[in-house]
C-alpha cells in the first residue's frame, strides 16, 4: 500500500449540499510516537488505547459552490465560530487535496463540540481531525460511483487524519491500534492505523484511564516542535529502537495478561518521552511539580497494596492513571483521598477503553 493508492478515480456523481455528523475518540499511547518525519511518517511504530468518553463530535455540512479555486470553511467550537482553528484545517486541506479533489468545490461548515472539558489541557487535535476526516471520507462516498469497502473507508480516514496530526490516525477503528511499520505487525503501515490483530488477554478488558488535570494551560511545545527535537538528537537512534523492542514485548503481554510486565514498559515509555524533552536542544520539562508527587504517591501506593495501577504521560503535566476494572473503587477511593490535591481545582476525568469512532447523522 502506497500513498497513492489514496488517489481516487475522477468522481462520477454531483451532490449539491447535505451535512454529515462524526464521532471520534481521543486516545492514549502506551508505546509512543515522538519524532517524524517528512509528510508525517513516524520516525518508529506506536501502539495507543482507544478511549470512550473523550470523543470529538463534528457534524460537517456542505454546499457546492460555484468557482473553485480556493477553500472556504468556517470553523465553529461548541457553536462559536473560532477562527483561531482556520490555519490548522487550511494546512489540513492543503496536505490532503491531491487525495480528496473535491475540497475546494464546497463551502464547508464544520461544527465540532469535545465530551471532554475545554481547556482541561488534554488535546483534542486526536479526536478533532479523526472526526473531520470520516466526515470527508462519507462525502467521498457520495462522489463515488465505486463501492467504497468499509477496510478501505476507515484506512483512508485513518490515512487523512494522520496528515491532520500524526496520533489522530489511531482514533478511527480499534481498542488497541498500532501505526508505524512494525516487524511483528505485517499488516502494520506508516500511512495508517491498524486494528491490533492479535489476542488480547480478559486483564485488559474494560482497562481503566483516569486523567488527572494538573495543568489545563496551554501546550508549552506544540508537537510539531516537539516532534522536531529528534531530528538531531544524541539518543533519538536508540530511542527508536527501544520503541520497537517495547511493541514487541507489548505483543507478549497482551497476550499472557501480565500486568507487572505491562506496567514496566508503560511507565518507562511516558519517562523516556520527557527524557527525550529534557534532552534535547533546546530542552523543556514539560512536567510539574504535581506530576512527581502524583508519580512517588502511585509508587508507593503500588509497593504497599499490590495493586496494578500505572501512569502514563502525554506532552504535558496531566497523568493517565491506567489500571484494571477489577480495581476501580478501590484506585478512584486513593485518587479522591491522595491525588485530587495535585489536580487543578481538583478536576479529573474518569474514562476507559473504547471501540472507535461511529457516525452520528
Ligand atoms: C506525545 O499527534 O499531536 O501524544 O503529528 O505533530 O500532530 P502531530 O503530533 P501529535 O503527537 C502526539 C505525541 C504524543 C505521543 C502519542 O500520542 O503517541
Amino acid at each position: 500500500m502506497t500513498a497513492q493508492n489514496f488517489i481516487p478515480k475522477p468522481y462520477t456523481k454531483t451532490i449539491e449540499n447535505g451535512s454529515v455528523t462524526w464521532q471520534a475518540p481521543s486516545n492514549i499511547a502506551l508505546v509512543k510516537y515522538w519524532g517524524k518525519k517528512e509528510n508525517q511518517i513516524p520516525a518508529n511504530p506506536s501502539i495507543s488505547f482507544t478511549l470512550s468518553g473523550c470523543n470529538t463530535k463534528t457534524t460537517l455540512t456542505y454546499s457546492k459552490k460555484d468557482t473553485n479555486n480556493t477553500f472556504s470553511f468556517d470553523v465553529y467550537l461548541s457553536g462559536e465560530k473560532q477562527d483561531s482553528f482556520k490555519p490548522k484545517i487550511e494546512t489540513f486541506f492543503k496536505r490532503i487535496e491531491i487525495y480528496m479533489p473535491f475540497l475546494k468545490d464546497f463551502h464547508f461548515k464544520i461544527e465540532t463540540e469535545n465530551t471532554f472539558p475545554h481547556s482541561s489541557g488534554i488535546a483534542s487535535s486526536a479526536s478533532g481531525m479523526s472526526a473531520l476526516a470520516l466526515c470527508l471520507m462519507d462525502l467521498e462516498r457520495l462522489l463515488s460511483d465505486a463501492e467504497i469497502s468499509n477496510n478501505y473507508f476507515g484506512q483512508k480516514a485513518s490515512f487523512l487524519a494522520r496528515l491532520g496530526s500524526g496520533s489522530a490516525c489511531r482514533s478511527i477503528e480499534g481498542s488497541l491500534v498500532a501505526w508505524g511499520e512494525h516487524h511483528d505487525i505485517s499488516e502494520s503501515s506508516n500511512l495508517f492505523g491498524v486494528k491490533y490483530p492479535f489476542e488480547v488477554h480478559d486483564n485488559f478488558k474494560d482497562y481503566q484511564d483516569t486523567i488527572l488535570l494538573v495543568d489545563k494551560g496551554e501546550k508549552q511545545v506544540s508537537s510539531s516542535v516537539g516532534h522536531g527535537l529528534m531530528h538531531n538528537h544524541p539518543f533519538a537512534e536508540q530511542r527508536f529502537k527501544q520503541a520497537h523492542q517495547n511493541l514487541s514485548a507489548l505483543i507478549t503481554i497482551f497476550k499472557t495478561g501480565n500486568l507487572e510486565a505491562f506496567i514496566k514498559i508503560v511507565e518507562s515509555e511516558a519517562l523516556t518521552l520527557h527524557a527525550m524533552m529534557m534532552t534535547s536542544m533546546p530542552y523543556f520539562i514539560l512536567m510539574k511539580p504535581n506530576t512527581l508527587e502524583i508519580i512517588n504517591k502511585i509508587w508507593t501506593y503500588r509497593s504497599s497494596t499490590g495493586s496494578k495501577l500505572c501512569f502514563t504521560l502525554d506532552a504535558g503535566a496531566n497523568v493517565h492513571l491506567l489500571y484494571p476494572v477489577n480495581e476501580k473503587q478501590e484506585v478512584l477511593e486513593f485518587i479522591n483521598n491522595e491525588l485530587v490535591v495535585y489536580c487543578q481545582n481538583g478536576h479529573y476525568i474518569c474514562d476507559q477503553i473504547g471501540l472507535g469512532a461511529n457516525k452520528i447523522d
